[in-house]
């Protein structure tokens, strides 16, 4: 019986995600964005998602980030019940790092400003945070392009940039959204080569979607959505 308990709570630790019958519907239920998902996701797995346009690939990850919250369903993501949590911000700022498609960089902020924003939830001095922003610009190798604005760097360079905002609060999981859509083949290489050091190296539990299927191997478990459903 002991034993048992034992099993339980460590497969329960082993969890990062925890997903059951979650439904998301817009527009009073006429648009089923997510129709049924049930996942489970082990703490420092490497999952890519993939599916066609519409699928609701990108609805699944801003549920996992709480982004949004589901119409329907069970959420848990380290351990957080994300539909009885109250303060999300804090959730986020904790557990979560963010990559997204256009990456979505604040344009009147500098690089290294950039950089910073997940860190301001965080107890650390102006003094920490600057000397932590500038270390992850140099993971990326962009520590000389600190002081640029988002504007005058490369589409591969801000996605670097967009990297190094996502590490920048030390996430228990990352979530990219296409992270390499919009780049040329070498530079989208480069990027995946870096999401992947960190992922081995931090354990780092890493979601990533994607339509490319080379990128998609690159994972250890590739999960397939469909017309809101994950395909068996
Ligand atoms: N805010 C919204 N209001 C209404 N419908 C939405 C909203 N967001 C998404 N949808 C719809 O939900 C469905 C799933 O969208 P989602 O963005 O998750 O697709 P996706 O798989 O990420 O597609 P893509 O590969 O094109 O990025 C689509 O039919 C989309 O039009
Ligand atoms: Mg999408």
């Amino acid at each position: 019986m002991e034993v048992k308990c034992l099993k339980n709570q460590h497969e329960a630790l082993e969890k990062v995600v925890e997903i059951k019958g979650l439904k998301k519907s817009y527009e009073n239920g006429k648009i089923k964005a997510l129709d049924g998902v049930d996942l489970e996701i082990k703490k420092g797995e490497f999952v890519s998602i993939i599916g066609p346009s519409g699928s609701g690939k990108s609805t699944l990850l801003n549920m996992l980030g709480a982004l949004d919250l589901p119409t329907e369903g069970k959420i848990n993501v380290a351990s957080y019940d994300l539909t009885k949590t109250k303060d999300l911000n804090n959730f986020r700022s904790k557990e979560i790092g963010f990559i997204f498609q256009l990456h979505n960089l604040i344009p009147n902020l500098t690089v290294l400003e950039n950089v910073e924003i997940p860190m301001y939830e965080s107890r650390l001095s102006s003094k920490k945070m600057h000397e932590r922003a500038l270390k992850l610009l140099d993971y990326v190798g962009l520590q000389e392009k600190a002081s640029r604005k988002p504007t005058q760097l490369s589409g591969g360079e801000r996605q670097r940039v967009a990297i190094a905002r996502a590490l920048a609060n030390n996430p228990s999981i990352i979530l990219a959204d296409e992270p390499t859509g919009s780049l040329d083949s070498k530079t989208g290489q480069m990027i995946l080569q870096r999401l992947k050091e960190i992922h081995e190296k931090e354990k780092v539990t890493l979601i990533m979607v994607t339509h490319d299927m080379g990128v998609a191997s690159l994972a250890e478990r590739t999960i397939e959505v469909l017309d809101g459903k994950i395909k068996a």
